[in-house]
């Protein structure tokens, strides 16, 4: 408890104690129906004596707002009313009851972690700010230019920018498409999200690879989907289990990340891409192409992606800027048949009325600019080169502890320790240390791994963050 009686106050402490007690009720700090600390407990932490925190309790009693049970301590009353003439709704109870599901507490640590102090961040699966185009874009903002109107924007996407996509996607992906196949969504998640929520319904069946990104989205628990897990080596997922896996559970939508996976880093193998198009034919369950990194290949060369080879109309297919322009763009989309997009703008429109048009705006003109191609070309040597410093440290500090894959392109390296050790407590000794990561476990049921995000680290710091991650897994180690 950060708040602590003012003894210059002429109020006596034991009313101060009850006055942010009642107010902190008000305020959601405390909740109805929660327990009071214990009044030795209290006292020792606000450091007044215990009759103090009895009189405060006493006082918080005789208004109705606490009650008290022999040898079950103090809690705050679910029922205040007649004493405020208000009543306070257990906030609480409703964060807790809500059916969308929040963020695993992991990804969650991360975050506010990660948000609260400099770290060397090799976990946030993002670019790192120096990688940002931000001169094209200070000139792409600086010129008057805008010639948008300022309403609401057509359903599925500005159409300038459903046609630049368009002509982008059959550039670099070999997918011939029209702007009326495309729906811009707030990044590639919100087209998951939608695609969840409108094509599929609670108990449905949905593959996806493990380890895999989906598996750490709450968002497949919060449709009420059933989830089943395709086993990821390093040429992607074996279509043979795609076939045990439907005659078992009668997949209805299989999840795919076929290059430069999240976060194994792998590429899925061009005959396996055959075979599972094939078998998708064959049983009639739509593939999500989810594609955000297929262009960050070190070598230059993008693989034919799912939709680009699909003969039938089966893969929906998402990509996004956030992993080759700037993720604080929220600038993605989802190409697919027509009544497929019909259906996920409608449900946008009810959402959020559609796309701001600025972000539209701006990727529009950048992806239009004679820089795109040099800026996708200076992306790949300077992801290439953090991949190597990523790599090389590992084999300096800790050859003996750890075992990877060398990635392809992408900006996620997937490692997995050779002991075993507790995830958790490697974590915060890490943070500690100043580095964050992500433990494996986020990403699905195998033990023992590591994400290094290389992508979001800066050129220079890898290395240093390595040495402060070998530095808490030996502390660890000789506890
Ligand atoms: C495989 C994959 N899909 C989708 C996303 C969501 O990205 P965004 O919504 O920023 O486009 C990510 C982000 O990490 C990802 O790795």
């Amino acid at each position: 408890m950060e708040w602590k009686p003012d003894r210059t106050d002429k109020k006596p402490i034991y009313k101060q104690i009850a006055d942010y007690i009642e107010q902190g009720i008000s305020s959601g700090i405390f909740l109805p129906d929660s327990m009071l600390p214990s009044e030795r407990a209290l006292a020792r932490e606000l450091q007044v004596n215990r009759s103090t925190v009895v009189a405060a309790y006493e006082e918080l009693l005789s208004l109705g707002i606490v009650e008290r049970k022999k040898g079950s301590g103090t809690r705050i009353s679910t029922d205040i009313w007649g004493i405020s003439h208000k009543r306070i709704p257990n906030w609480g109870r409703y964060v807790e009851d809500g059916s969308f599901l929040p963020n695993l507490p992991l990804v969650q640590r991360i975050r506010t972690e990660t948000q609260k102090r400099e770290l060397i961040n090799l976990a946030s699966g993002e670019l790192a700010p120096d990688l940002f185009p931000l001169d094209p874009f200070r000139s792409i903002l600086s010129e008057e230019l805008f010639t948008g109107h300022l309403g609401y924007d057509h359903p599925q996407g500005n159409e300038l920018l459903r046609e630049k996509i368009s002509s982008h996607v059959k550039e670099y992906k070999k997918i011939d498409t029209g702007h009326s196949s495309i729906l811009i969504t707030s990044g590639a998640q919100q087209a998951l999200h939608l695609i969840v929520q409108c094509l599929l319904k609670p108990g449905d069946a949905v593959a996806i690879e493990d380890p895999s990104y989906c598996f750490s989205l709450p968002i497949f628990q919060s449709a009420g989907l059933k989830t089943f897990l395709l086993p990821v080596d390093q040429h992607g997922i074996n279509p043979d289990d795609l076939i045990a896996l439907h005659k078992k559970h009668r997949i209805r939508m299989i999840f795919l990340n076929p290059d430069h996976q999240n976060p194994s880093g792998t590429i899925l193998h061009l005959e396996r891409r055959k075979r599972i198009l094939e078998l998708s034919s064959e049983f009639g369950i739509p593939i999500v192409e989810d594609d955000p990194y297929s262009l960050i290949s070190f070598n230059g060369i993008v693989n034919p992606t799912l939709k680009s080879m699909d003969q039938n109309g089966n893969v929906l297919y998402i990509s996004s800027l956030s992993k080759i322009v700037a993720s604080g763009l929220r600038i993605g989309w989802v190409i697919g048949p027509a009544q497929v997009i019909e259906r996920l703008a409608d449900a946008k429109q009810q959402v959020d009325f559609g796309h701001s048009v600025f972000p539209q705006w701006v990727a529009h003109q950048f992806l239009d600019s004679d820089y795109f191609h040099t800026h996708i070309g200076m992306l790949r040597k300077q992801l290439k080169q953090r991949r190597d410093e990523l790599t090389s440290s590992l084999h300096e500090v800790l050859a003996d502890e750890i075992e990877f894959l060398v990635p392809e392109g992408g900006i996620h390296m997937w490692c997995k320790l050779k002991a075993s050790v507790n995830e958790f407590r490697l974590l915060e000794e890490s943070m500690k240390k100043g580095v964050a990561f992500v433990p494996g476990s986020v990403f699905g049921s195998k033990k023992g791994y590591v994400r290094f995000t290389f992508g979001r680290g800066e050129a220079g710091l890898i290395g240093e963050g390595i040495l402060r991650f070998a530095d808490a897994l030996k502390s660890l180690q000789t506890d």
